[in-house]
C-alpha cells in the first residue's frame, strides 16, 4: 500500500489516495507499523558516524579505536569527557544486556545527548559511533539499525561456519542499505559473551578468513588470539606466577595467528574483544575494602599496544571500567560508612573512569589526537 504518514501537533494519520485516515481507525498491526516507521532515526541524523573511515585511517595509521562499553550515565559522561579531552575517535557499545539493563530507547538517547556534550566540552568535531556488541540475531541488528545504530555486530561465532557466513550476509545486506557498517566473529573467545559461555577458546583459523570475509561482506572481523571476557582472563594453571608479587602473569596471545591474518587480509580491519588488563591497583582496592577477587587477571598492556600497531583497529575494553567504578565506590563507602548521597560515591567513580579511559587512549591505543 502506497501512503504517507502526516505528523502534526495534535494528531498522526496515514494519508493514502488523499484521505486522511485517523489512527483509531486502522487495524493494530498496521497501526504499529506505522508508529514504527514514525520512529525510525538514521544515524546521521543523531551526528553519529560508521566505523568505515575511523578504521581506514586507524589501519594506515597504525593505532587502533576505542570500543567502550556503557550502561549507565557516569559511564558515558567518563567517556566522552576523555575522548573530548584527548580528541579521540570512539565507539560506544551498547551490549544486548545493557539493553535490558537501561532500556534501548533510553540508551539510544543517551548517545544522541552524547554528541551534544562532546560538542559543550569543545570538542567541534566529535566521531562518535554508536554500536551494538554482540548482536545475536538478525532482527536485534535490524531493530539497531532502525533506531539510530551506525555499526552492529552480529556475533555469529556459536554457529556452524557456513550459517555464520549466512547471517552475517543477512545483516550486512540490511545494514549497508542505511550505510551501518557491520562487524562480525569467526573464531570462539572463552568466557562470557552475554548468555553465551564458551568453555575454551578457539582460535580463529587464518585460512577461513578471506572466504569469510568475501562471502559475509563483513566490514571488521572480531578474532581469537587468546583474549578472553572478563576479569579472569586464564586460569591460574595457563599461567605463571611472578615469585616477587605472587601474581599470576598470563600466557602472551598468538601474534603468530594474527600475522597469519593480516598476510591473508592486508588493510582488513580486525577486533579484539575481551581487551580489559584488569589493573592489579583496582584489584587491590577492591580487596582491600570487602570485595573478594582473587587471581583476576588480564591482558598485558604492552601486548594491546603491539597489537594496535598492527591490523587490528578496534580494542574492546569493558572489564577495565567495571573495576574502576567499583574500586572507587567501595573506597568512598569502606571511609564514609555513613554516606548515601550516590553523587558523593558515583562522582569519584566517574573521575576515576575518565582517568582510565585517558590512559587507555593515550598509553595503550594511541588513538589521541585523531578526531580533532
Ligand atoms: O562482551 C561482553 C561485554 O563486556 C558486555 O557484557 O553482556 O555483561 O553487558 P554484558
Ligand atoms: P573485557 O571483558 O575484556 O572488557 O571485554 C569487553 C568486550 O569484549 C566487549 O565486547
Ligand atoms: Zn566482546
Amino acid at each position: 500500500m502506497l501512503g504517507g504518514l502526516l505528523k502534526n501537533s495534535s494528531f498522526l494519520s496515514w494519508v493514502d489516495n488523499k484521505k486522511h485516515i485517523p489512527l483509531q481507525k486502522i487495524n493494530n498491526s498496521f497501526k504499529l507499523n506505522i508508529i514504527y516507521l514514525a520512529i525510525m532515526v538514521n544515524y546521521k541524523d543523531l551526528g553519529l558516524v560508521n566505523t568505515r573511515e575511523m578504521f581506514a585511517k586507524a589501519v594506515d595509521g597504525g593505532y587502533a579505536i576505542p570500543a567502550f562499553n556503557f550502561n549507565n550515565m557516569e559511564q558515558l559522561q567518563a567517556i566522552i569527557k576523555a575522548c573530548a579531552e584527548t580528541k579521540s575517535p570512539v565507539i560506544l557499545q551498547v551490549s544486548s544486556g545493557a539493553r535490558k539493563y537501561a532500556n534501548q530507547t533510553l540508551l539510544r538517547y543517551m548517545a544522541e545527548g552524547a554528541v551534544e556534550y562532546a560538542k559543550e566540552l569543545g570538542w567541534e568535531h566529535p566521531q562518535i559511533c554508536l554500536h551494538l556488541d554482540h548482536g545475536d540475531t538478525f532482527e536485534l541488528c535490524k531493530s539497531c539499525v532502525d533506531f539510530g545504530f551506525s555499526s552492529v555486530m552480529i556475533d555469529g561465532s556459536s554457529l556452524p561456519y557456513e550459517e555464520n557466513i549466512a547471517l552475517t550476509k543477512k545483516v550486512v545486506e540490511y545494514a549497508h542499505q542505511f550505510d551501518v557498517t557491520v562487524e562480525a566473529e569467526l573464531g570462539v573467545l572463552a568466557g562470557v559473551e552475554d548468555d553465551v559461555v564458551a568453555e575454551e577458546s578457539h582460535y580463529t583459523k587464518p585460512e577461513e578468513v578471506i572466504d569469510f570475509a568475501t562471502r559475509s561482506g563483513c566490514d571488521s572481523l572480531a578474532i581469537s588470539i587468546g583474549t578472553s571476557h572478563g576479569a579472569y582472563k586464564f586460569k591460574p594453571e595457563q599461567c605463571t606466577r611472578d615469585p616477587q608479587t605472587g601474581r599470576l602473569v598470563p600466557p602472551p596471545l598468538a601474534f603468530d595467528v594474527l600475522a597469519e591474518i593480516e598476510k591473508k587480509l592486508p588493510g582488513f580491519p580486525i577486533v579484539l574483544h575481551g581487551s580489559s588488563s584488569v589493573p592489579q591497583e583496582y584489584v587491590d582496592i577492591i580487596n582491600a575494602n570487602g570485595g573478594n577477587m582473587p587471581d583476576a587477571v588480564g591482558v598485558p598492556e604492552e601486548q594491546l599496544r603491539r597489537a594496535a600497531k598492527s591490523a587490528v583497529c578496534k580494542i574492546n575494553i569493558d572489564s577495565d571500567s567495571r573495576l574502576a567504578f567499583t574500586a572507587a565506590v567501595r573506597k568512598v563507602l569502606a571511609e564514609k560508612p555513613g554516606e548515601f548521597d550516590p553523587r558523593k560515591y558515583c562522582g569519584p567513580a566517574r573521575d576515576e573512569m575518565v582517568k582510565l579511559y585517558k590512559h587507555k587512549i593515550i598509553e595503550v591505543l594511541g588513538s589521541d589526537g585523531k578526531a580533532e
